[in-house]
Order: structure tokens, then C-alpha cells, then sequence
């Protein structure tokens, strides 16, 4: 439904040239919920905004339902606007308009008669939950009421797409997951192809099928849900997911972590585990079967969509044979072993 190739953009020039977006490369099939993931400043929004030419390509195609836009003429690229819906996270609605009337403006925009625009607003209305709120004016509504009309009027010309930038950051989290399940709701009822940005692993983790990892203005990563919050491939992949297990070994251990294993050191690990790993006694059987024993200072067990994912941070007490021995059973189960650092034993 949606697919990038090569896309960059390159704000500016000569010494002050800003890039972007670096050879953009992205697939997203109909029906999809997609979310792009990244730092601030990474090119989420340009990223975005390129989708329907809010900002156009320096270089590179974008295709969306088959027609590659960037070679539409304004006629032809305005219609192809049409079927886009985006929203933003500060809403962007005119406040001297009613809700009703900020939901028909795409419409009175395209020319439909009075009598069909409230024909379609009506049941958008319904849909988002606001029938009741029909003739109030964006000031008297809460943040997430307001998403919730700019989602009926992004919803309100039958797009086929609908790009979210950032479209939860302003709200609490509470109206965060009303909005995200609104947004399955539209997706699963209206078959509309959801493109998201956001910086929040939580709404990664809430609603997208695929996510992309930003970095830069370079797509470093392209997975699953289950498998990005499973198996990161990148650093800052890893970091964004240990930001939101908040499994960062406690301050005391940091400190006293050595890089290198010494002659009285044992080994600190991180495990990620998943799938019937998360069901397995592995730490009694790792105590039994390779002598060692287990600390366990951290540990987190994780429901991504229909994958379980378990971590935890131990300590491995025994001698260097036993330790290695331990990690490889560990790795050999199915497990992620990261080693921490290296701790003095207490003698
Ligand atoms: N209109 C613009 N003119 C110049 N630079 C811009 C413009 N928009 C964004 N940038 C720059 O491009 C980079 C990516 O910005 P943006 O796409 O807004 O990132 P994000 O949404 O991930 O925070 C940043 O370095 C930003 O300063
Ligand atoms: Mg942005």
C-alpha cells in the first residue's frame, strides 16, 4: 500500500545541508499498522510527511496504492491527497470552527452538498465517540477528545491511509490507550493502512504490526513487534527497549562493574528470553546440571501482542569452566546472553 524506495531528503544546502533522510527503504502491505520508531531529530516527521508530499523527496519514490505520487501532476496528486488521512500531535483544529464543522471541512472542500456532508459526519461522529459533542467548539473539549475530531476529519474523505505523527505524545497515558484503541478499532473495522511515528516503545507495543527503527535519517532496523522487542539488532534498538523494561542493573552493581574478567571475578548477564523458554525451570536446571548458582537481582516478564518475553540481570557464582558452561547451556536454550561486566567475588 505504501512503499518508499531510496527516499531522501536533504534540507537546505552547502554547509548547512541537513539530511534527513538517508536512502529510505520501506514496504508497508494494505492493512497494516505500521510504527517508525526513533530519537527526536532522528527524521520521524519528515519521514512521515513524505508519504503525501507535506514535504517532498530530495531524491527516491513514494508509491501509495500503486501510483507513485511524486510524478502526480497537482490535480492528480490533490485527489491522491484525498485518500491520506493524517493527524498530528497537536491536533491542528480551527478553533472558530465546531466539531462538527471541522469534521466536514474536507468535504465542503470537495465540493459534497450539505445534506451529504452531514449524512457522513454523523456516523464519524458516533464512531469516535463524540455524537453528543456535535456543536462545541475545540476549547471546551480535553486533548483527547480533540484527537478524537481529528481523527473523524482525517477520516472523513474514505482515505485508504492514515499517517500519525506523534498523534498520542500530548496526551496522558490513560487517553494514550483510548486513542491507540480507537485507532485498532478504524483499522480493524475500516481496513485503513496506519502508518505511526512516535518516540514511545508503549505505543509501538500497543498497536503496530512492523515497526522501523530511525536513527539519523537511516532505517536501521525493520521487524515484527515480537521480534524487535524480542531480539533488537541495533544498540539503540537495545536501548529503547531496555528504557521501557527499565532493566538497567541497579547504580550500586554499575559501579562496581569490571569490562574484564579477573582472576576472583564472576560474570553479570542480562537474559532475554522468549517463547517456551519463559515456560522452562531453566535457572534450577542451569544450578543442577552446571554447578553454579544464580543471583538474581532483576528479572520482568513482558506480554508482547502473543509472545511472552522474560529478562532478567543475574549474577553467575561459580569458576570460569562452570560460568562458560553455563552461558553456552543458556545459549543453547534459546537465550540471549549479554554479559553485564564482571564482578569481584566476595572471598
Ligand atoms: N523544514 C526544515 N528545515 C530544515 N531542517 C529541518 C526541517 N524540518 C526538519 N529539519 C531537520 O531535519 C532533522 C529531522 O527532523 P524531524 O523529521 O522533524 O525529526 P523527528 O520528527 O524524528 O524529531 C532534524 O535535524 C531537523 O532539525
Ligand atoms: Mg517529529
Amino acid at each position: 500500500m505504501i512503499e518508499l524506495s531510496n527516499v531522501s531528503k536533504t534540507y537546505g544546502s552547502g554547509a548547512k545541508a541537513v539530511h534527513a533522510l538517508k536512502n529510505v527503504h520501506l514496504a508497508i502491505p494494505k492493512g497494516a499498522i505500521h510504527g517508525v520508531i526513533g530519537l527526536s531529530g532522528a527524521g520521524k516527521s519528515t519521514l512521515i510527511r513524505c508519504v503525501n508530499l507535506l514535504e517532498r523527496p530530495t531524491e527516491g519514490s513514494v508509491v501509495v496504492d500503486g501510483r507513485d505520487i511524486t510524478r502526480l501532476g497537482a490535480a492528480e496528486l490533490n485527489r491522491a491527497r484525498h485518500r491520506i488521512g493524517m493527524i498530528f500531535q497537536h491536533f491542528n483544529l480551527l478553533t472558530t470552527r465546531t466539531v462538527f464543522d471541522n469534521v466536514a471541512l474536507p468535504l465542503e472542500l470537495a465540493g459534497e452538498r450539505k445534506a451529504a456532508i452531514k449524512r457522513r459526519v454523523a456516523p464519524l461522529l458516533d464512531m469516535v465517540g463524540l455524537a453528543d459533542k456535535a456543536g462545541m467548539y475545540p476549547a471546551q473539549l480535553s486533548g483527547g477528545q480533540k484527537q478524537r475530531v481529528a481523527i473523524a476529519r482525517a477520516l472523513a474523505s474514505d482515505p485508504q491511509v492514515l499517517l500519525c505523527d506523534e498523534a498520542t505524545s500530548a496526551l496522558d497515558p490513560q487517553t494514550t490507550s483510548a486513542i491507540l484503541e480507537l485507532l485498532r478499532d478504524i483499522n480493524v473495522k475500516l481496513g485503513i493502512t496506519i502508518l505511526l511515528i512516535t518516540h514511545e516503545m508503549e505505543v509501538v507495543k500497543s498497536i503496530c504490526h512492523r515497526v522501523s527503527l530511525i536513527s539519523n535519517g537511516e532505517l536501521v532496523e525493520d521487524a515484527d513487534v515480537g521480534d524487535f522487542f524480542t531480539a533488537p539488532r541495533t544498540d539503540l534498538g537495545r536501548d529503547f527497549l531496555n528504557d521501557f523494561l527499565e532493566l538497567t542493573p541497579p547504580k550500586e552493581l554499575t559501579a562496581r562493574l569490571l569490562e574484564a574478567p579477573g582472576e576472583h571475578t564472576h560474570p553479570v548477564v542480562r537474559l532475554t528470553f522468549s517463547g517456551d523458554a519463559v515456560s522452562t525451570p531453566l535457572i534450577s536446571r542451569l544450578a543442577r546440571e552446571c554447578d553454579v548458582d544464580v543471583s538474581i537481582l532483576q528479572a520482568k516478564v513482558e506480554s508482547i501482542q502473543e509472545r511472552t518475553l522474560g529478562l532478567m540481570i543475574a549474577e553467575l557464582l561459580g569458576d570460569t569452566d562452570q560460568t562458560r558452561k553455563a552461558m553456552e547451556y543458556l545459549k543453547a536454550h534459546q537465550l540471549q546472553v549479554e554479559v553485564l561486566g564482571h564482578v569481584q567475588r566476595d572471598v
